[in-house]
């Protein structure tokens, strides 16, 4: 018998993301704080999360809602003080549970100390932490780099004569990280929280941070439609991931092995060959890549099975895989795929191999909420209106129960609430066997018991145009097989390339459950299930050019 290997937390755990200022108000001024996710550190636990991820809560202008930074090493007042994180962090631990923090290197606040220095003239110390550059000839902009946001990512500056870059807002400017004073400064803050005992960084933004030495022109993107954001008219290939960010990574990765146990989520909008670069050689760069494919693919369960494969495929030696089903910056996934397939998409995220990552609510199937206009907050939406951007929808505040406000806040909440969070909250769903909330809690509390779902090999099985399966399976332990219908009609799982029989052991219509299936099972549209398996052997004959028709027995039955 072999000794199963051990995992770290962020290996066998669930990260659940929380966007402070719509989790939970404890004062009543309509914007979620660091007490309220204290009180709701019981849910979190009952749920099963191991590790909360909470987007920024340093000052903050909150032009882009916390990713301008003001000051990376204190806490914006509305959320709370410092003693009040200090006593968070140390509740997070005693529930057993890990704080991740969002550290924004990228750029900071145009309000940061820094950025007022730089911008103070053109020979303070500080002018070179950030990215300033002469007009061309005709006065305008460097180069053509667009504004993720819209607009030129070049803003000039009256008083000192130069343009000023900003990847995101003009509020935004980026730091200039081919200055080791940045990185220095950088890595003191990354200190500062590890050694108040935080676990690890969701660092934002991470290839962006260096850019092409030359500022050379990026190229325009052939592909671009114009319903798409006005960033994706070029294609930005000197103004983010270059050479030079594998040695930042590996950089950050020291720090971090300095301490025991502390880890790294990168936000990173790459393809699957460039993604898995920034694990590093030998492990040296980022534990998790943020792999963003389930929101990226279209939901095409032959795609999404080719693409399982390619990045299973890719992963460098000794890379631990991770999957994303929604943030702050995306559409809910119920409200991409509707409610009944978010369910589907929970099973798939929850029985992957690799770290799920879920986002706040997903577990009550929240959906996006219309925003009227004169209430929009985001500046991606306001910025962009004709095209329907705005990450607002995306954003609102934790459904909780049926009391005013659904137990958000006492006060006016600062986005709206959706209508129906009278009947679509936590509380409701938490006595309600076929709610969505009851199927998450089931996943994870099924994934945290089973070997073979958080850390066994995956096994394609089977896709085509509604259908997903495969099998998970770690030594000695009891394997999984998941077939999934990634469409509201009904279908038959009769794979000609495998034999077997189980028992269901969770299905999105747990009327199901318990039941007895072998070699062919008909679905329901909408319907998913995990099989534990009792036997099962693939069948060799069908695999073109074998040689033996025999069957591979994986585990006698
Ligand atoms: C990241 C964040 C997003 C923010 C942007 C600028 O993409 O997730 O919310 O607006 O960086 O910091």
């Amino acid at each position: 018998m072999h000794a199963q290997p051990e995992y770290l937390w962020w290996q066998d755990g669930i990260i659940y993301q929380i966007y402070p200022r719509s989790f939970q108000d404890s004062n009543d001024d309509g914007v979620g704080d660091l007490r309220g996710i204290m009180n709701r550190l019981d849910y979190l636990k009952w749920l099963g999360v191991r590790a909360i991820w909470i987007s920024p809560i340093y000052p903050s202008p909150m032009a882009d809602f916390g990713y301008d930074i003001s000051d990376y090493q204190g806490i914006w007042p509305s959320f709370g003080t410092m003693a009040e994180f200090d006593e968070l962090l140390d509740r997070v631990h005693a529930a057993g549970m890990k704080m991740i923090l969002d550290l924004v290197p990228n750029h900071s606040s145009d309000e940061h100390p820094w950025f007022l220095e730089s911008r103070s003239s053109r020979d303070n110390p500080k002018r070179d932490w950030y990215i300033w550059h002469d007009a061309r000839p005709d006065g305008s902009p460097p180069n053509n780099w667009l504004s993720v946001f819209g607009g030129s990512g070049w803003e000039w500056d009256e008083k000192t004569g130069q343009y000023y870059y900003h990847a995101f807002l003009v509020k935004q400017p980026d730091l200039n990280w081919r200055n080791p004073e940045v990185e220095r400064a950088m890595h003191d803050v990354m200190r500062f929280w590890l050694d108040k005992g935080v676990d690890g960084f969701r660092i934002d933004a991470m290839w962006h941070l260096i850019k092409d030495l030359q500022l050379r022109d990026n190229p325009r993107n052939p592909d671009y439609e114009e319903t798409m954001p006005t960033y994706n008219q070029l294609l930005p290939v000197y103004s983010t991931d270059q050479p030079e960010m594998h040695e930042i990574t590996a950089r950050m990765r020291s720090l971090l092995d300095g301490y025991e146990e502390r880890m790294m989520i990168a936000e990173i909008y790459l393809p699957i060959h460039k993604l898995v670069a920034y694990y590093g050689i030998n492990e040296r760069e980022a534990h998790l890549p943020f792999n963003f494919m389930l929101i990226a693919l279209p939901w095409a369960p032959e795609q999404i099975a080719a693409s399982i494969d390619e990045y299973e495929g890719a992963l460098p030696p000794g890379a631990w895989p991770n999957w994303v089903t929604g943030n702050h910056d995306q559409p809910r996934i119920s409200s991409r795929i509707g409610l009944q397939q978010a369910r589907i998409c929970a099973m798939l995220l929850l029985t992957l191999r690799g770290t799920p990552t879920m986002y706040y609510g997903e577990e009550i199937g929240m959906r996006d909420v219309p925003i009227p206009f004169g209430e929009v907050q985001d500046p991606q939406g306001l910025n962009m209106p004709d095209k329907n951007l705005s990450r607002d929808p995306a954003r609102t505040p934790m459904q909780w129960d049926n009391s005013r406000h659904a137990g958000f806040t006492g006060g006016k909440p600062w986005l709206r609430l959706d209508k129906v969070f009278g009947r679509d909250n936590v509380q409701v769903q938490q006595n309600d066997r076929y709610s969505t909330l009851t199927l998450y809690k089931r996943l994870i509390d099924l994934r945290t018991q089973e070997a073979s779902l958080r850390a066994g090999r995956y096994q394609p099985v089977y896709s085509d145009k509604q259908m997903l399966a495969y099998i998970r399976q770690s030594e000695d332990a009891d394997a999984f097989l998941i077939v999934l219908n990634l469409s509201h009609r009904p279908c038959y799982f009769t794979p000609s390339t495998i034999r077997f029989g189980g028992v269901i052991e969770i299905d999105t219509f747990p009327e199901q459950e318990k039941s007895v299936v072998a070699d062919s099972i008909p679905l329901s549209g909408d319907e998913g299930m995990v099989i534990r398996l009792e036997s099962w052997a693939f069948q060799t004959s069908s695999i073109p050019g074998s040689l033996s028709a025999a069957t591979t027995p994986v585990r006698p039955s």
